[in-house]
């Protein structure tokens, strides 16, 4: 953790090392290309494109206005000052347009059409989505397709206001009987879940010896779902989230593999797949 807000809630990560070697590994990045990172941070990254590429080909942009003034003094003293600026990196920076490369170091939800906007045909964007890691190719403009690579990823979401959960509601509510086993969700259904329902959050409740006794999921929108390891499971809010958990843990029975999750992008739609496009599929929104 590299910056809390004042409540003490991470904002700013420096990401894992080889997380951040395997990202930059699948970006691919050669001499004379051009790079764009969505997220600057630390500027750790930036430092590692800069030295790789030539400062002047790499541009970084950081919502935090703290980070980007600490990162632009550490990359002066580095002796290596990419353009790093103040903005939302989902709209790219259009002066610094076209690259060749594309990376996001915080969790997206789609890839924004801004930012297909400023890639080039061939340009391979790298951006984490869910829990996991995608890496496509523009193939026409507006037009890109890929998969997601095997490493697993928890980065922090793009920066967006949201609902806390409604566990006092929820308390309330009848319980339902399920029979997808409670103690194995998180586990197994992790990754999918994190297409199905972009920005869940999830927590554990256990009894004083340290068993789990349940979990609770929810989701920006106020959805909130509280289960026990018991088989009853409590929901309320605009979605039934346990719902998805049903549907998913159907189709998945032991943990599925990220590299085997494609993901399609048109101007009209961007979808993540299951194996093949025609497979199962869960449509990404901007949320
Ligand atoms: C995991 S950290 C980045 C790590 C960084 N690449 C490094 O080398 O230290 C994620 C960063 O994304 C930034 N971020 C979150 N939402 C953003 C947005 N909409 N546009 C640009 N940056 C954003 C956060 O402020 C945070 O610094």
């Amino acid at each position: 953790m590299t910056q809390l807000d004042e409540t003490g809630v991470p904002t700013s990560s420096s990401s894992e090392p080889s997380t951040m070697l395997t990202m930059l590994d699948a970006l691919s990045a050669d001499i004379g290309h051009t790079v764009f990172e969505l997220g600057t941070g630390t500027g750790y990254n930036a430092a590692l494109m800069s030295y790789r590429l030539g400062a002047d080909r790499v541009t970084s942009v950081d919502v935090d206005p703290e980070l980007v003034s600490l990162a632009t003094r550490r990359l002066t003293e580095y002796g290596s000052l990419p353009h790093v600026t103040v903005g939302d990196g989902a709209l790219g920076c259009p002066e610094r347009a076209p690259f060749d490369r594309i990376i996001a170091t915080a969790a997206l939800r789609t890839i924004h059409p801004a930012l297909l906007g400023q890639a080039r045909v061939g340009t391979v964007i790298v951006a984490p989505i869910g829990f996991g890691i995608a890496r496509v190719i523009v193939t026409a403009p507006h037009h890109a397709s890929g998969r997601f690579l095997a490493t697993p990823a928890f980065f922090m979401p793009r920066r967006r206001p949201g609902r806390t959960p409604d566990f006092e509601t929820v308390r309330e509510q009848d319980p339902e009987s399920t029979s997808v086993p409670v103690s194995e969700v998180l586990d197994r259904l992790r990754f999918p879940l994190s297409l199905a329902l972009p920005g869940f959050n999830s927590c554990t409740w256990r009894n004083n010896d340290g068993a789990l006794t349940g979990i609770g999921l929810w989701t920006e929108d106020g959805s909130t779902v509280a289960t026990h390891v018991n088989g009853h499971v409590r929901q309320t809010g605009p979605r039934r989230l346990w719902d998805t958990v049903e549907n998913l843990s159907g189709l998945f029975p032991e943990a599925p593999r990220r590299e085997d999750f494609g993901i399609t992008i048109t101007p009209d739609d961007q979808c993540v797949w299951y194996r093949e496009p025609k497979g199962a599929s869960w449509r990404l929104s901007p949320g």
